[in-house]
């Protein structure tokens, strides 16, 4: 159908003659003259329909001026060099001269036009026509790009690529299992994988050495900007390896696809840091460096205070009293600081207590009144406060202050334009390996329960479960958590002491998991691993906030697709064949 690509025109072509197909990006009717942007997936040239001194001519421009925004057109012409060269186009030095050109299909009026801003429902529900646009084309060409780059790199260092089923048997991540009702099983279900975890391991088992997988994982979970029910991650698994050997080579990898589809030189080494080093300093187990503030711990300095919140967590083991500093931020008005506390409070602040220097020096504080006045001077000297800025404190459970203290550094960092110029990445070590689950009155795991611990003996982990540090590990970029992985635990013993501490008993392990417990047996090597988010890795080298960008039809937050419409309801012979009643929603 055509001979070139709009968007590849170029000053070598002139003279030559060019057949193209384009949708018409916007057409100029000049009465004698029609200019046409003629797009493609390429981008665009300029098409000029001429006055019709040459036979033909005459119906060739009746053609274009009745061309419409987006029309499919076929357009024949010679390129010529262009008199005013546009500087914003590629293809800006030439044009192409219409000898003919064919409407091969009509554009009905659109429902939005990019220039307008349309709102994210419109453009979702018009996914292909949001596609179109050079900016989504471009967002999801770097996706192609980097999966691509991705697996070059593991190609060439003996990676084998093998897929792992989607009907499956829940792999516990964390989220819920998305169900699928089995027809010639009544009643029983598979589960759609949240991570193909037990697969890889077991793929170690069976002596694959080193396994990758471009995999989609599903996960019912509450969505966000960078989460989706489904995404995809690299998952990569390797035997006969320590934690260094997975983090050298995935991080080398890293930088390898950064440098080649985002033209980004990643610092080497990354950084290494403990998880509790990132909570104290930034409360987050996925620190935005880019942001340079950084918590102070103040419990020796109040916790003599007359504040009894102060005091209490204080003195108290699980306690955190933090201090978040924020240069110049004494000139925000008290509506502004009540945003901050209701910003903490989403994050489980009971309060905010602050203290306000202002430019000569004046202390306006909730909290002075409860402190000695050297004691209050010292403890702002303390967190280095100084003329103009403001301090807030955070007091209560440790868990908790960090949560909230480090959503605040955050929300300062955009606030006061804090946040610097470039890649941050690091990683993040020596996890704890259980998290007491308030709810649920039992240990959940952090990472997942494969996850080997730092000790070898099933004692000493029994001992002290609250403070056993695990062996997994996160690759965090800019405060985004882009990969995650661990080593595994590889003897049955301890796999089955693990999941007797997370609350799952003999009987529950055997039913859920004894596949997996029965491999450990015959001989399974010390293997770990890591996946990481591709969605998202994909977005922060496209510029992007939200992975709904690089995905190319998406969810939204209310977990639908408004292209399609799902979910949607099944009428109920349908259901009958699958087993399946549905509850009356009340
Ligand atoms: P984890 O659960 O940390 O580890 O997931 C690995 C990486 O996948 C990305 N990710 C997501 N991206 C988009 N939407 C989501 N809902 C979502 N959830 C996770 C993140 C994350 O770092 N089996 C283990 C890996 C291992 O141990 O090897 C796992 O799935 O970037
Ligand atoms: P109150 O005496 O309860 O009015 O509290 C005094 C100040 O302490 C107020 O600014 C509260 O927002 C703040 N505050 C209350 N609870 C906490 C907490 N857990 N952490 C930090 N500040 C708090």
């Amino acid at each position: 159908m055509r001979t070139h690509f709009c968007g590849l025109i170029d000053e070598a072509l002139i003279g030559q003659s060019v057949t193209l197909c384009g949708w018409a990006d916007v057409a100029r009717n000049m009465g004698q003259i029609v200019f046409i942007d003629l797009r493609d997936h390429e981008g665009i040239v300029q098409v000029v329909a001429e006055p019709a001194q040459r036979e033909g001519n005459a119906e060739m421009l009746a053609i274009a001026a009745a061309v419409g925004y987006e029309d499919c057109l076929r357009v024949t012409g010679t390129v010529r060099r262009r008199q005013s060269v546009n500087d914003r186009l590629k293809t800006g030095r030439v044009e192409v001269v219409a000898e003919r050109i064919e409407v091969l299909n009509k554009a009905a009026p659109l429902p939005f036009h990019h220039h307008e801003n349309p709102g994210e429902d419109i453009r979702l529900k018009y996914r292909y026509l949001d596609l179109r646009h050079p900016e989504m084309q471009r967002k999801l060409r770097i996706r192609t790009r980097l999966v691509s780059a991705l697996r070059r790199y593991l190609d060439a260092r003996g990676f084998q690529d093998i897929e792992t089923p989607i009907l499956t048997k829940a792999t516990p991540e964390g989220a819920r299992d998305f169900l699928v009702p089995a027809r010639m099983h009544p009643g029983e279900f598979y589960a759609l994988p949240q991570s193909p975890q037990l697969f890889k391991q077991i793929l170690m088992i069976a002596g694959f050495d080193r396994y990758y997988q471009i995999a989609r994982c599903f996960r019912d979970e509450a969505l966000r900007a960078d989460r989706q029910l489904e995404f995809t991650q690299l998952d990569m698994e390797f035997a006969w390896v320590t934690e260094r050997d997975v983090q050298d080579l995935t991080e080398d990898m890293i930088r390898s696809v950064f440098r080649e589809v985002a033209g980004v030189e990643l610092q080497a080494p990354f950084p290494r840091m403990t998880y509790a080093e990132a909570m104290r300093r930034y409360g987050s187990d996925k620190p935005d460096l880019r942001i340079p503030l950084e918590l102070v711990d103040v419990a020796d300095w109040v916790k003599d205070c007359g504040f009894a919140v102060f005091t209490g967590a204080a003195n108290d083991p699980d306690g955190r009293v933090a201090a978040l500093r924020i240069p110049g931020g004494a000139r925000l008005s008290r509506k502004q600081i009540d945003e901050y506390a209701a910003h903490a409070a989403k994050f489980g602040a009971k309060g905010l207590a602050y203290a306000k220097i202002d430019e000569v020096g004046a202390v306006t504080s909730p909290v002075a009144k409860f402190f000695a006045e050297d004691a209050f001077a010292a403890l702002l000297q303390h967190v280095g406060a100084g003329n103009g800025d403001i301090v807030f404190f955070g007091a209560g459970a440790y868990a908790k202050v960090s949560d909230f203290m480090g959503a605040l550094r955050l929300k300062a960092g955009k606030d006061f334009d804090l946040i610097e110029d470039g890649w941050r990445p690091l990683w993040v070590t020596d996890f704890p390996m259980f998290e007491w689950d308030e709810e649920e009155g039992r240990y959940v795991a952090l990472h997942h329960p494969f996850t080997a611990p730092a000790v070898d003996s099933i004692e000493a982990l029994r001992a002290n479960p609250k403070t056993a540090v695990s062996r997994g590990y996160d690759m965090v970029l800019n405060g985004n958590e882009i990969g995650g992985g661990s080593i595994r635990i590889h003897h049955p013993q301890m796999q089955a002491a693990v999941f007797d501490l997370l609350g799952i008993g003999p009987e529950e392990q055997r039913a859920k998991f004894g596949f997996l417990l029965e491999a450990l047996q015959y001989g399974a090597p010390p293997h770990g691993g890591i996946a990481f988010g591709i969605d998202r890795i994909a977005a922060l080298m496209a510029g992007t906030d939200s992975i709904r960008d690089v995905i190319a039809f998406p969810k939204t937050t209310s977990a639908q697709c408004l292209m399609t419409g799902a979910p949607s309801p099944i009428p109920e012979a349908q259901l009958a064949e699958v087993h399946v009643q549905v509850l009356k929603h009340t």
